[in-house]
Formats: C-alpha cells, sequence, structure tokens
C-alpha cells in the first residue's frame, strides 16, 4: 500500500485519479482550494463518494500556500506527489494571466520549494498538449521543439515543466511530466468544447463553434489518461516528458456531428471566428508512453462519447 498526495484532487482528473488509488488499496491526502473557474459545488460533488473511504483525507488548501503545504509534508510520508492544481483553460488565460503564471508557475515552484524541504522526490506534473503551439508537424513528439506557446495557459504549462528539470537536475528528483491532450470523459470541466455541446443538444441551445470546423484535436477518454498516470506514478525515475493522448484526430465539425447522432438531437450551430490562443491541431505521438508506460489507449472517440452520453443520462434520473 502506497501514499500519495494529490494537488487539484477535486477537479475533473484529480476525482477519477483519486478513486482510482484508493479503490486498489493506497491512500490518499488530497488538495484543492475549489478554484472560482467552475462551482465548488461541482467539484465538491466530484470527491463526495471517496470521502466515504478511509484511505481519503481531504483539506481544502492553495498550493500557494507554503506553511499549510509544509504541514502536510512534513506531517506525511509520500511515495510521490501528483501535482494537478492549475488555472485550466487556454481561452480563459488570456482574460487573467497573472494568475494563470502565479498558481501554475509560482504554486508550483511552492509545492517543489515544500516537497524539497520535507525530502519528498518524487512527482508527476501534469502539463499539457497546448505547450505544442500551433507547430505544423504531426504528430507532435516529446522531442519536437515547443518554444512558441500560444497562450499564457500553454506558457504557463511549459515554465512549470522548465522548473521540474531544474528540481530533477538540482536535486535529483523523479519528475515525470505528462502532456494530457482534451481530456474528456464524465466530470469533464464545464469549459471544454465536449461538456458544451452535449449540453446544447440535451437542451436544445446554440452551438458557438468557432472556426470553419476543421480544427482537429486528440480526444482522449478519462480512464486512459487514468491508466497512464498511474503507471506513470509506479515507474517514475529520473526525468521525462510524456504524451499522454489517444493519437488519433477528430474534425471539430464531425465530433459535433458524432455528438449529434448520439443524442439523436439537432441544434443550431452559429460560426465564429477562430479565438485566438487555441491551435488549429493537436495530435499525440505516443511511442514513449506505450514504451515506458505500457500505455495503450482503448476508447476510441465514437466509444468514449457514448459512455460520457450515458454518464449525462444516469446523472439526470
Ligand atoms: N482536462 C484536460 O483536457 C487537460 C489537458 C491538459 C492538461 N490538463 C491539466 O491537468 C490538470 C487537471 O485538469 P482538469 O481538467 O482536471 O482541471 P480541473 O480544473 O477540473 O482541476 C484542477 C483542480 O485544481 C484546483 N486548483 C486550482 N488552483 C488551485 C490552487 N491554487 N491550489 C489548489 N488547488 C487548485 C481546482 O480547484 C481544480 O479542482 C491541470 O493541471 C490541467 O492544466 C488537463
Amino acid at each position: 500500500m502506497k501514499n500519495y498526495l494529490i494537488t487539484g484532487v477535486a477537479g475533473f482528473i484529480g476525482s477519477h485519479l483519486l478513486e482510482a488509488l484508493i479503490k486498489r488499496g493506497d491512500s490518499v491526502f488530497g488538495i484543492d482550494n475549489f478554484d472560482s473557474f467552475y462551482s465548488k459545488a461541482t467539484k465538491q460533488k466530484n470527491i463526495e463518494s471517496a470521502l466515504t473511504y478511509s484511505n481519503f483525507t481531504f483539506l481544502e488548501c492553495d498550493i500557494r500556500d507554503s506553511d499549510s503545504l509544509k504541514a502536510i509534508l512534513k506531517e506525511n510520508r509520500f511515495d510521490a506527489v501528483i501535482h494537478l492544481a492549475a488555472k485550466a483553460g487556454v481561452r480563459n488565460s488570456l482574460k487573467d494571466p497573472k494568475s494563470y503564471f502565479d498558481v501554475n508557475v509560482m504554486g508550483t515552484m511552492s509545492l517543489l520549494e515544500e516537497m524539497r524541504n520535507s525530502n519528498h522526490t518524487k512527482l508527476i506534473f501534469a502539463s499539457s498538449s497546448s505547450v505544442y503551439g500551433n507547430n505544423t508537424k504531426v504528430p507532435f513528439s516529446e522531442a519536437d521543439s515547443v518554444d512558441c506557446p500560444i497562450s499564457p495557459y500553454a506558457a504557463s504549462k511549459k515554465s512549470a515543466e522548465l522548473l521540474c528539470y531544474s528540481y530533477h537536475h538540482l536535486y535529483n528528483f523523479d519528475i515525470y511530466a505528462l502532456r494530457f491532450f482534451s481530456v474528456y470523459g464524465p466530470r469533464q470541466r464545464p469549459d471544454m468544447g465536449i461538456h458544451k455541446f452535449f449540453d446544447a443538444f440535451l437542451n436544445g441551445t446554440p452551438i458557438t463553434m468557432y472556426g470553419d470546423g476543421t480544427s482537429r484535436r486528440d480526444y482522449t477518454f478519462i480512464d486512459d489518461i487514468i491508466y497512464g498516470t498511474i503507471e506513470a506514478i509506479d515507474s517514475c525515475r529520473g526525468y521525462e516528458v510524456i504524451n499522454l493522448g489517444e493519437s488519433k484526430t477528430t474534425l471539430l465539425k464531425a465530433l459535433i456531428d458524432e455528438i449529434g447522432t448520439i443524442t439523436s438531437k439537432e441544434v443550431e450551430i452559429n460560426s465564429l471566428p477562430m479565438q485566438p490562443g487555441d491551435v488549429i491541431q493537436t495530435n499525440a505521438d505516443i511511442s514513449k508512453a506505450r514504451k515506458l508506460l505500457g500505455y495503450s489507449p482503448k476508447i476510441d472517440i465514437q466509444t468514449g462519447l457514448k459512455r460520457h452520453f450515458e454518464y449525462l443520462i444516469a446523472q439526470d434520473q
């Protein structure tokens, strides 16, 4: 049985990882500040059932609060820290860039410092496919240049990766920075496309489509991401950046059509220009994840969307 600290535990990915770890018998100490990007009630619901497990401890805490981190890391021995807490969302980062750097970079810095002070040296960091910016060579490989992030969010994730490397180099931390590609499934963040499109079809409200529908994303189902993350926790040695995607791409227009087919409904689609900060395409080369983690995504987009839909229907009943 292992003991883990998860930051951002009440979020979409954090709450799934939490459930997977406590169900396999590990202990989890989870922290989250219930950031106002989306509702606190949604996040509280995300961890509601996990709170009934005796091997889960939760504390409402901000990763920038060094004194609280110091106390948590002094009073517990963690086999690894899984750092998911962040200001997420590309578009919102253009509205409030300073807070993105404050949380995603300085928050990561305060966590790394308190880990160093307490002799905790294993970290899994949630990075993002957005660091690839508008790179035209696909699929995106970890060896590609990521010097041109096109949003403050992407720049903050790249900056945090750099900090992680420094702590690996200076203090011998074992760190895997996982670049997640557009994760979806039950509890997906409300600002994300699939969540918004299902809402629109189910409520009969119009969809706003940015661009002409030819942008592409590599959508990755939450169960595949959790599998890859747990393999990363179990095998983390040295410093590695690793893509976790599905490795196939879906056109935006095709995604909306598929959701229409699954819900058997039609909606009005209003087209607006591409938003600043949005990338044209994402597509993961996952050969490194296959090799290092035995990662092999199982859920294709049609199956994943159906599961997402079944979850929404069950919530409604
Ligand atoms: N969902 C995706 O498709 C995706 C893609 C790439 C990277 N990521 C990264 O994965 C991680 C999890 O993403 P998610 O989709 O679950 O987002 P999320 O917003 O649902 O979860 C993040 C959690 O972090 C918490 N948080 C924010 N600021 C905090 C702070 N200062 N102190 C403590 N907690 C704080 C939030 O309250 C939230 O519960 C994030 O780091 C995100 O950038 C997600």
